[in-house]
């Protein structure tokens, strides 16, 4: 659904996050008791009561599915409703939503936890009624894709951080949680046919301290990886948040720990060890016959974890220096008819789009890949700068713009020196003033292709990342600005702002460890 958004038809504003559509307010409340009775579909119930429950908790009862009749929350579909869409009727009788699917009928339940007062954003019992205000929110997002990547490569985050990252963008109606599995300093990930990978790969010798021109070595072993099992468990508590977990293997470049494993797929036999330093290795995979059935054997594998979900095959940052220097590459070169290096890389994207596509799968890569032929269905994460997901619309790709002046949440929060260490030095900063006011469709994208770009995802690296705490900092209130952005109705900065400062009791609440709305950083994490 797309044009212009109606927006409020009431004088009163709800402090909703993102802003809805459409709100208007009705007269009264309803006292919403334990235990919750809920009325949803069969199909919808896994991902309501998960939902219901976190209210449940604050009145220190259970989810009970009842019958339409008896219930104090009626869920059904709404037949012209798109995916995330909802119609929510609160009065002093009783709550009806209508949803689009599973994720309109959370997010309904994510604004009426708004709508109740900030103590029911604690994870403990807290009174034994909860009043609402009535309302009749009408709602529904702009883009398909609201993502949000972290990058589990250059630092580890366990399980359990992970699905609380999870729970958080849940929280904000984000629906895509991509995780950067591998890199030049781990490989976090079990692939049973190359055991390697984790045996070598998942462990690392040390860090750098300090930015990456300064650094000196922290000399602390880094190690972790996900079991079969763990990812069973973190995809299952995605998808009863209408979460999708979208793995990424980043190949060819970014291969240090793969080469570490399995050197026989480099182009020199030097690499013996996992990166140690941020930045860009020279060092990638060859692009031998054997090495492209590897990589395809191992994304498949990765895949597998993931039925269904989109697949992110990477493709930044690849230097063609060895390629160059390589006559095996240079043959294949030839024998392709390339008049350039970075051509072989297509081989790459080719062949792991053309291989996940047969297994059911959207297969998304970062922007450098359109540098060469690239099958039209790649979906493009634009991260270098909107100006190539313009380039992929206007080559017949969907694309995700993902701009790092905008949304790369390892740039430090503002330009004050008291910022934790980020990726750059102020004056680099992106406030979350700054991404507010990110559009997500550039205006020299044309109208009649603007359907191509199917949304946005922000990006937490974590090279200068390394605790819980310190992500929570970096990721908010950015990525609530974010939602907001990617939900598609951002408006105006103050409005909002006054709404931020009431969201971010939600996100005291949460327990998250915000980075404060004013100017002032913390000095430490
Ligand atoms: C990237 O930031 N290298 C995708």
């Amino acid at each position: 659904m797309r044009g212009p958004n109606l927006f409020y038809v009431s004088l009163e504003t709800p402090s909703l996050i993102p802003r809805p559509v459409e709100a208007t307010r009705g007269d009264g409340v309803f006292l919403l008791r334990a235990p919750l009775l809920l009325a949803a579909p069969s199909e919808w119930w896994d991902v309501a009561e998960t939902f219901a429950c976190d209210l449940a908790i604050s009145l220190d009862g259970d989810v009970v599915n009842v019958e339409p009749s008896r219930a104090a929350i009626t869920m059904t579909h709404g037949a012209d409703l798109i995916d995330g869409a909802f119609d929510m009727r609160i009065d002093s009788a009783g709550i009806q939503i209508l949803a689009g699917d599973a994720s309109g009928a959370a997010y309904a339940l994510v604004a009426l936890r708004q709508l109740a007062p900030v103590s029911s954003w604690r994870a403990t019992p807290s009174t034994s009624d909860i009043a609402i205000p009535c309302w009749h929110i009408v709602d529904h997002p702009r883009f398909a894709w609201r993502g949000v990547h972290l990058d589990v490569a250059r630092h580890f985050f366990s399980v359990e951080d992970v699905c609380r990252f999870i729970d958080h963008a849940a929280q904000h109606r984000l629906n895509y949680v991509h995780l950067h599995l591998n890199d030049d300093q781990g490989w976090r990930v079990e692939v049973p046919s190359f055991p390697r990978l984790t045996e070598v790969g998942a462990f690392r010798t040390s860090s750098p301290v300090g930015r990456v021109e300064d650094a000196s070595d922290d000399g602390i072993p880094h190690e972790g990886f996900y079991t079969s099992d763990d990812l069973a468990q973190l995809r299952e508590h995605a998808r009863r948040r209408a979460v999708t977990v979208v793995p990424e293997i980043d190949l060819p470049g970014h291969a240090l720990a793969v080469l570490a494993a399995y050197p026989e797929y480099g182009n020199t036999p030097t690499v013996r060890s996992v990166g140690t330093r941020w930045g860009i290795s020279h060092h990638v995979l060859n692009v031998a016959p054997n090495t492209l059935d590897f990589a395809e054997a191992v994304v498949c594998a990765v895949a597998d974890y993931f039925p269904g979900s989109p697949v992110h095959i990477g493709g930044d940052e690849c230097p063609t220096t060895e390629w160059e220097a390589s006559e095996q590459a240079r043959g294949i070169m030839q024998l392709n008819g390339f008049t350039h290096a970075r051509q072989l890389q297509g081989l790459y994207t080719d062949r792991l789009t053309r291989a996940l596509e047969q297994r059911g799968h959207r297969v998304v890569a970062w922007d450098e890949v359109l540098d060469a032929d690239v099958p039209t269905s790649t979906i493009i994460a634009a991260w270098r700068h909107s100006l190539f997901g313009t380039e992929a619309v206007r080559r017949g790709h969907d694309v995700i713009m993902a701009p790092m002046e905008f949304t790369y949440f390892d740039w430090p929060n503002s330009e004050s020196a008291d910022e934790p260490m980020a990726l750059l030095p102020p004056p680099f900063a992106t406030t979350w003033q700054k991404v507010y006011g990110f559009r997500v469709i550039p205006d020299d994208v044309p109208h009649h292709a603007a359907h191509h770009v199917i949304g946005t995802q922000a990006q937490l690296w974590t090279e200068y990342i390394a605790s819980r705490d310190h992500l929570d900092y970096m990721a908010f209130p950015r990525l609530s600005a974010f939602a907001e952005v990617a939900w598609g109705t951002s408006g105006d900065l103050s409005e909002f702002g006054q709404r931020l400062a009431k969201h971010a009791e939600r996100l005291a609440a949460l327990g998250i460890n915000f980075r404060p709305l004013d100017a002032a950083a913390a000095t430490s994490d």
